[in-house]
């Protein structure tokens, strides 16, 4: 099928503003990981959106109904970009890009503060960046190390001699809350109770789950602060409410923001990366293969994994009337960037559809761009790249176990259950 031929037929009828052109309005929901696939690369059905013919500005219409409103404004109207030139533009001219007021669920119950550093806009926010940056650097996390690597042997080790286990439900979903809720102080019987939060806030497109969540995790993690307020310790939590910006004390309304915000951005975003990256090396051993017999390639085989599996695509609010590409855009036009497209441009990634553990540069839009470059990323690739490490150590070549639904959501949603097999009596050995 031509891409003439694959816009027209997915061309929406929903109506747009009068500042979008009728013939760039269609429906893209579908591409912004809500619905599911069984592809070997879910991200597949997107590539196409970054050819050369495809036009540079395209209007994701509203849906009719308000389907899917609340949920990072999916069902609302917005442009999208799709190639990497203009995606990168979007993420880093602050100018006319705003990301002010992004992540606001909270608004739902009234509440007033903001989502603190993703959704203030420089300079304020280099303020609140250079006041957390110290937590997360490479430095940082080097002394976590050797904590991340102990909780990824013990996990393994656990059922390396059952030859079994759910990838997505057992491993991914909890090796990464684990690191967090250590990192910041929350106490290890929230877990499920965490977890069951947000996913309501972020994934229950009900807003009398989103409301209650939202009403039950704010009053436990205010909770948890006047604690910190009262006792200091080593925790990051505490690290913050006693912490100065500019020289100054941290505000009431900053610490919740900043915390809440750490708090829903640290918790599923690496889980779904590991149940996805999994997926494909268990459908694609020749993977498992390469990165077992080349183990230096472990550090540039997980950022081949993170661009390949891009979870979220977000957007910004247009500051000013100005034209780009010919249209008019308006202020307070939403600007998505489809970062499942970007990250497969051909312009700039040779055989930009090849899973290649050994590519370099690999400058995707996983962490997005720009000043709001994902705060957690050392992190999240501290942790992806021991697991993989202490992994491939310790088990064999593995595969899906027959029989299970391999359907995933190619974005944060990702797979809940994920079953996978490897031939356990060749452990005792030595693999
Ligand atoms: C593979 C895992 C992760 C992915 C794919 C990811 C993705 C992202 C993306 C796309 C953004 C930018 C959103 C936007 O510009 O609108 C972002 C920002 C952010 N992320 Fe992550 N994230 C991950 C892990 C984490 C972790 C583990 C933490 C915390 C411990 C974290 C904390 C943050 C923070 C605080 C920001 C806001 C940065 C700013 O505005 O300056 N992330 N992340």
């Amino acid at each position: 099928m031509t891409i003439a031929a694959k816009l027209a037929a997915i061309r929406a009828a929903a109506t747009a503003p009068e500042n979008v052109p009728a013939n760039r309005v269609f429906d893209l929901h579908w591409a912004m990981g809500s619905v599911a696939n069984d592809l070997t690369d879910p991200y597949e059905p997107c590539r196409w959106l970054c050819g050369e013919s495809v036009p540079r500005l395209l209007y994701n219409a509203a849906l009719p109904s308000g389907e899917g409103e609340g949920v990072a404004g999916i069902g609302n109207g917005a442009w999208v970009v799709t190639h990497y030139e203009d995606i990168e533009r979007v993420y880093t001219d602050n100018a006319h890009f705003s990301n002010d007021g992004a992540a606001n669920f909270q608004a739902l119950i009234g509440e007033t503060f903001r989502s603190i550093p993703l959704g203030v806009d420089p300079p304020d926010h280099a303020r609140y960046r250079q006041f957390l940056v110290p937590h997360f650097s490479p430095a940082s996390i080097n002394r976590l190390d050797a904590q991340i690597r102990a909780i990824a042997v013990e996990m393994i080790d656990s059922f390396v001699t059952t030859g079994e286990v759910d990838i997505a439900w057992d491993f991914g979903r909890v090796y990464p809350v684990r690191i967090f809720m250590n990192l910041m102080g929350f106490p290890e019987h929230m877990f499920e109770q965490f977890l069951d939060w947000e996913w309501d806030i972020l994934h229950s497109n009900s807003r009398l789950k989103m409301a209650a969540a939202l009403r039950d995790v704010l009053a436990f993690l205010r909770s948890f602060i006047a604690e910190k307020q009262r006792n200091p310790d080593a925790t990051l939590v505490s690290k913050i409410v006693h912490g100065k910006i500019s020289g100054r004390a941290v505000t009431d309304e900053e610490q919740i923001g900043i915390v809440w915000f750490l708090w829903l951005g640290g918790l599923d975003t690496v889980a779904a990366t590991i149940s996805q990256m999994f997926r494909r090396m268990a459908l694609e051993p020749e993977i498992q293969r390469q990165i077992r017999n080349n183990p230096e390639l472990v550090g540039s085989a997980v950022e081949e994994f993170l661009r390949t599996q891009p979870i979220l695509s977000t957007s910004r609010t247009v500051t000013e009337d100005f034209e780009w590409h010919g249209i008019q855009l308006k202020q307070g036009d939403k600007v998505s960037c489809l970062n499942p497209a970007g990250n497969f441009d051909p312009d700039k990634f040779a055989d930009a559809a090849k899973f290649d553990p050994s590519r370099r540069p690999n400058r995707h839009f996983t962490f997005v761009a720009g000043v709001h470059l994902c705060l957690g990323a050392p992190l999240a690739r501290r942790e992806l790249r021991i697991l993989l490490d202490e992994w491939l150590k310790r088990v064999p070549e593995f595969r899906i176990k027959p029989g299970t639904d391999t359907t995933v959501f190619p974005g944060l949603l990702s797979i809940r259950n994920l079953p996978i097999v490897w031939d356990h009596s060749v452990i005792s050995e030595g693999i």
